[in-house]
């Protein structure tokens, strides 16, 4: 697992052995199982997150390669092709067939997300796929089914569980002193206005809740459509919801499309006995666990040349995980599960919204699809 140095080089390399971008011979990485993966849906995610994240952790020694990728698109493909000294393939069951793939990363349009996975996990090949894990609680329980009858892998992304201000937070409720939370707080901006409100953007903060809270008993939700911001009909515009946890804790999300995109858009609270701490736009961490004492605070130096951004977003971890549970070396930070509760969430906001009422989870799919689909059709 990579070292919690807040995201630059580990102090041994930096100091000791002078390698200050950690670049050098890592005979612990190197030795490890070499894995292969491909990419189904290889456009802006990918390639701007997902393959730097993969092409950081070859240069660290990671024994990783990237075979294959797949989209529809000649002249990207080949591109690719040519700048990664990978495969690039049409069609993607032509990929999953003809290469030895031992994982791939699932990163096309949400609504193929279920097919492209289950196509995969019935060959034995180990997802990772992004968020949301699909459109539908009943595509979502299907693909951790999948997994469980073929005992394959499938995780979702999750890069924020693994970014360092998270992930460091989250060390703070685990081990003290921020144990046993009684209350969260988060909130999402999102000034486009071609992206659903929960479902693309808040479904983040939606998992970062059970990544912090653990499950949800019961979501109730209120919003507005002001603005009328959304580029397509979508009922809401600004919204605001509340959880009961199963550990007794409260908790509630508030999320906005009419703000802007490029000022701070999100913010996480934990608050326990004598001790709280936040996180501000995945960049700073600050605990206050002293009445008396400083409060303690933790940001990237940014203009540092040590800090890189394919470790800061998260997206590296979440791989390096993603490979070591290949593997068999590690269990999944986040499941096909941990995707499904969190496409749950929304789900569960948008009934709360429609019946103007507290709904109780868990849901049952087939029914609370329908109820959803019925609700975005009408109000939308
Ligand atoms: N984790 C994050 O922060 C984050 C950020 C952005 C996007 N996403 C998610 O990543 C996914 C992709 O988003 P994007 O912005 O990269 O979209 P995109 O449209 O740029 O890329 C999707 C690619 O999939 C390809 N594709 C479509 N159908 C295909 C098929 N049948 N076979 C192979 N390729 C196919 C398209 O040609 C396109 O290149 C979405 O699920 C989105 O929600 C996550």
């Amino acid at each position: 697992m990579l070292e919690d140095t807040y995201g630059h080089s580990p102090i041994k390399k930096m100091f000791e052995l002078a390698d200050v971008y950690g670049v050098g011979y890592d005979e612990e990485r190197a030795a490890k199982k070499p894995i292969r993966l491909g990419i189904i849906g290889a456009g802006g995610v990918a390639l701007s997150k997902h393959i730097p994240a993969i092409m950081r952790l070859k240069t660290i020694w990671e024994p990783v390669e990237l075979v294959a990728v797949s989209r529809r698109d000649e002249r990207a493909g080949k591109k690719i092709e040519s700048m990664y000294g990978c495969r690039w393939c049409a069609d993607y069951g032509q990929m999953i067939e003809k290469e030895t793939l031992d994982g791939v990363l699932v990163l096309g349009p949400d609504d193929l997300h279920a097919e492209h996975s289950i196509a995969c996990m019935e060959r034995g090949i180990a997802v990772l796929v992004e968020k949301p894990i699909t459109r539908s609680l009943v595509q979502s329980r299907k693909m951790c089914e999948v997994a469980e009858e073929r005992n394959v892998p499938l995780m979702t992304v999750s890069n924020k569980r693994c970014s360092p201000p998270y992930r460091r937070a989250k060390q703070f409720v685990e081990n003290g002193p921020v144990s046993n939370p009684a209350m969260f707080c988060g909130k999402f901006n999102l000034g486009y206005d071609y992206v659903d409100l929960f479902e693309a953007g808040t479904i983040h903060l939606f998992d970062l809740t059970r990544f912090f809270m653990g499950d949800v008993n019961t979501v109730n939700a209120i919003g507005v459509n002001k603005y009328h911001r959304n580029r397509w009909p979508y009922p809401i515009d600004n919204a605001m919801v509340q959880f009961e946890f199963t550990s007794g804790a409260v908790g509630t999300v508030y999320t906005s499309a009419t703000a802007v995109s490029l000022k701070p858009w999100e913010r996480v609270e934990v608050y326990a006995n004598k001790a709280w701490l936040s996180v501000e736009d995945q960049y700073e961490l600050v605990l206050y666990d002293s009445e008396q004492g400083p409060a303690k605070s933790w940001k990237p130096v940014i203009p540092n040349t040590l800090i890189f951004d394919e470790e800061f977003g998260g997206f590296m971890g979440l791989i390096e995980n993603f490979l070591q549970v290949i593997r068999g070396e590690e269990k999944p930070i986040v499941t096909g599960w941990d995707g499904h509760r969190a496409y749950e969430l929304n789900v569960a906001s948008h009934l709360s919204l429609a019946r103007k009422a507290r709904v109780e989870l868990p849901l049952d799919p087939e029914a609370a699809d329908a109820e959803c689909r019925q609700w975005l059709r009408a109000e939308g």
